[in-house]
């Protein structure tokens, strides 16, 4: 039986290349995609979303979601994604229309629908943390929630502290780390080094001479360039694709554990930090007063260390394939 599955998405060419995973998998059935503002405004990231699910052939419900994060103005990504976050390519969906619902509630009206519904966010965790506030009952009924963001090694692509999709929203984040939801962190550190797909791996994938082979390769042109420049590694840097590979076939996480997390909302030195109590220290008197929410909720987080790098590439190449 396929898992019901509800994506939330910023999308931008990573993103997309995620959707497409997801909506080519036999394990699970997409029931809905929802769309926040993040790497592009929430316009054009629900275009994008579009275009994927498009692309794909499916069926699949796109509903557009929170314009701006809950307390900030947006910051977005289109250096690193091109001005329309699927490099500037000119991709445009034929049917442009999103369903009429708000994201919020198409989040809510899918886990009262599925009991046992996995959640993956992609972006920002703004439409996710309205949809709790709003409706908690929908915590008990979220079986997994994979979460592509933070930066546990404390390695952030936004500021050292900070990765993108927790920077932008702070405060959301930091709602749905601590709703008590079953939540598996996916660092941005695990799409780095050799999970980067290399020269190799990109002639392999353009070699399957697909549609949706070369879209994954040609959308994500103008991020390969901004990942050099970033990191000074060469090839194209996947995040959200290595979470969706987690979510589908969850053995390609190698390592992990359960810790406490807390996001900070505060500082500008360390906004968007995921500080991830690894060694049970918060246990001590002296992070009392900081931690006692956090540890009052008794609830801890999945944080994934290692990646199958091997077993993530086969599974986008299969992914790719075919159509
Ligand atoms: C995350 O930020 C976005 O730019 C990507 O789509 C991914 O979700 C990586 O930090
Ligand atoms: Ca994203």
């Amino acid at each position: 039986m396929q898992r019901p599955l509800l994506i939330d998405t910023d999308t931008a060419s990573d993103d997309a290349v995620a959707l497409i995973m997801a909506l080519r998998s036999p394990l699970v059935k997409v029931v809905a995609v929802t769309v926040v503002a993040g790497n592009v405004p929430v316009e054009q990231a629900t275009r994008n979303a579009l275009v994927a699910v498009e692309l794909c052939g499916a069926r699949v419900p796109v509903y557009a979601g929170a314009a701006k994060p809950l307390n900030r103005e947006l910051e977005p990504a289109t250096w690193f994604h091109g001005m329309d976050g699927l490099g500037d390519c000119g991709y445009a969906p034929s049917h442009p229309e999103p369903e009429p619902t708000d994201a919020v509630d198409a989040i809510i009206a899918a886990a009262l629908e599925h009991p046992g519904l996995e959640i993956i966010t992609l972006g920002p965790l703004t439409n996710l943390a309205q949809a709790i506030a709003r409706e908690p009952r929908i915590i008990a009924n979220i079986s997994r929630c994979v979460v592509m963001g933070g930066a546990p090694c404390c390695e952030g692509n936004v500021t050292p502290a900070a990765e993108f999709n927790i920077w932008v929203d702070p405060e959301a984040a930091r709602a749905v780390l601590l709703s008590g939801l079953p939540i598996e962190l996916v660092g941005w550190q695990l799409s780095r080094y050799e999970a980067v797909l290399n020269a190799d791996d990109i002639a392999q994938i353009l070699a399957l001479n697909t549609p949706l082979a070369q879209f994954a390769i040609r959308c994500n042109g103008r991020a390969r360039e901004a990942y050099l420049e970033q990191t000074g590694e060469h090839g194209i840097s996947l995040p959200d694709p290595i979470a969706m590979a987690i979510l589908l076939e969850p053995q390609l996480a190698l390592q992990t554990s359960d810790h406490f997390v807390e996001v900070e909302t505060a500082s500008p030195l360390t906004r968007g930090m995921t500080v991830v109590d690894k060694l049970n220290v918060t246990a001590d008197e002296r992070n009392a007063a900081a931690w006692s929410n956090t540890r009052q909720s008794s609830h801890k987080t999945t944080i994934i260390w290692e990646l199958d790098i091997p077993g993530w590439k086969r599974l986008l190449l299969r992914s790719l394939g075919g159509l």
